[in-house]
Order: structure tokens, then C-alpha cells, then sequence
């Protein structure tokens, strides 16, 4: 087990919007750091969605292998499926940064790295003076953000990007899901994407289907860039 290094103990993931692919590529990323032999923790400190329990946490689970309890990994999780700080409002329970911190640490205490998957997108309030951005910044985590690749998603990347640095955060990659197989020029949108985003591409995620499409997901990820943007040790061989 290589030794965990202060830089690299959490990665926060956000996305161009919600149902773009964050979740696909945050297992992807617990697959590709569990293949460099970390053992790797999932999150979903925030989560809202119509269900009792949290889709997204379960999958996170499911990819981590760790058997965590899922209300450390989420902190907050509401019933209706609205955005956040509404929903927190309907039920009198706010969003509290100090409870997410703590569960955060309970599993960096049991894994040496943790994904943390945002909720929607980036400009996202969480309460009255809370937004999404303080989270990461809380839990001082560079940003990797997805691209949902369909038509719009170069501007949504590029807002979303000058967001990120405008709130001080660091971009240290972005990773393009394939969530409108028939797009059209797609090449030259990831041209596009790769040539104005400040960060690294860490893999573009092609339409799957099938079986296990997070651990396919995985291999589509770049494990070099991944060590690069994530400051990761290089992997000893056996
Ligand atoms: N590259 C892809 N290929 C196939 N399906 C995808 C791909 N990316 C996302 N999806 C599908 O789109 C939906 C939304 O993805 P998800 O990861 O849950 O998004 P988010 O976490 O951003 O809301 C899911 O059903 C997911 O399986
Ligand atoms: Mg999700």
C-alpha cells in the first residue's frame, strides 16, 4: 500500500449541470486510484433526490469496495428531488459545513484518498450565504470538472472553469462524458474544450452500454495525468 501524501487525500467533482455524467465518472475515478493501489473512499456530502436512500452514494459505495456507513458519506440528504437549499429550507435542516468536514475526516481516516462528488452544478447555493464552492474550499480539494459533451457544454465548461477560479479553487483536470452519442462534431468540440481549459483532460468517457459502466468508464480514464493532476506518487512495482 503506497503511503498517502498530504497533497493527494481528496479530489471534489463537479459538473457542467446535473445528470451530465458525475457520478459515472466519480466511480470511474475510485476504479483508476484503485487500480494505482490506494484505497478509495466515496462521497456525496449533499444529495437530494426522490428516493430514501441516495442513488449516488450507493454506486460510490459500490465502486469503493469499503463498507462505510452511508450517512458518513452523505452528510445531507433530502427527500424531494429540488436543489438544495430549498429543499433544506422545507425540512428546517441547514446545511452545516463543520458536520460535512467531520465526516469527511472519517474517511480520510480509513482511506487514503476520497472522491467527493458536488450536487448539480457549479454556481449551486446551498443556504442563505452558502454555496456549492465552499465545500472544496472547506475541505481544501483541487476541482476535477465534468463535461457533459452535447451541444452547449463548451460554454457550460468555460463559465463553469472562470467560476472555479474566480471562487479561488484549482481546476486540476476535467473529464468529458459522452452523454448525446449522436453529437455532432464532437472531435472538434474536445479540441475546443482541451485547447481553452486551463486544465488537463484526465479521459473522454464514450457512450456505454452494459454491463459494469464504471469500471469500463475506468479504462477510458488517463492514469499518468490522473497521478499528474491529483499529485499522486508514481506506482512501485510489485
Ligand atoms: N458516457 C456515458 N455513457 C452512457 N451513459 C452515460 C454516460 N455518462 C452519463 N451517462 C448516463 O447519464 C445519466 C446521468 O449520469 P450521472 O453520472 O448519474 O450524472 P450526474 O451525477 O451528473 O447527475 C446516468 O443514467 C448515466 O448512466
Ligand atoms: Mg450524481
Amino acid at each position: 500500500m503506497p503511503a498517502s501524501t498530504d497533497p493527494a487525500r481528496g479530489v471534489f467533482v463537479t459538473g457542467t449541470d446535473t445528470e451530465i455524467g458525475k457520478t459515472l465518472a466519480s466511480c470511474a475515478l475510485i476504479h483508476a486510484l484503485r487500480e494505482q493501489g490506494l484505497r478509495v473512499a466515496g462521497m456525496k456530502p449533499v444529495a437530494t433526490g426522490d428516493v430514501a436512500e441516495a442513488e449516488d452514494a450507493l454506486a460510490l459505495r459500490e465502486a469503493s469496495g469499503m463498507r462505510i456507513a452511508l450517512r458518513r458519506m452523505n452528510s445531507f440528504l433530502y427527500e424531494p428531488a429540488i436543489a438544495p437549499h430549498i429543499a433544506a429550507a422545507q425540512v428546517h435542516r441547514r446545511i452545516d459545513l463543520r458536520k460535512v468536514a467531520s465526516d469527511y475526516r472519517h474517511l480520510t481516516d480509513r482511506a487514503d484518498f476520497v472522491v467527493v462528488e458536488g450536487v448539480g452544478g457549479w454556481m449551486v447555493p446551498l443556504g442563505r450565504r452558502l454555496m456549492l464552492a465552499d465545500l472544496p474550499k472547506r475541505l481544501k480539494l483541487p476541482v476535477i470538472l465534468v463535461v457533459g459533451l452535447r451541444l452547449g457544454c463548451i460554454n457550460h465548461a468555460l463559465l463553469s472553469a472562470r467560476a472555479i477560479a474566480d471562487d479561488g479553487l484549482r481546476l486540476c483536470g476535467w473529464i468529458g462524458s459522452c452523454v448525446q452519442p449522436a453529437m455532432r462534431s464532437q472531435k472538434e468540440n474536445i479540441e475546443t474544450l482541451t485547447s481553452r481549459l486551463s486544465a488537463p483532460c484526465l479521459g473522454i468517457i464514450p457512450p456505454l452500454a452494459g454491463d459494469q459502466p464504471e469500471r469500463q468508464a475506468a479504462a477510458h480514464l488517463r492514469p499518468a495525468a490522473l497521478r499528474r493532476a491529483l499529485m499522486l506518487p508514481e506506482v512501485q512495482s510489485a
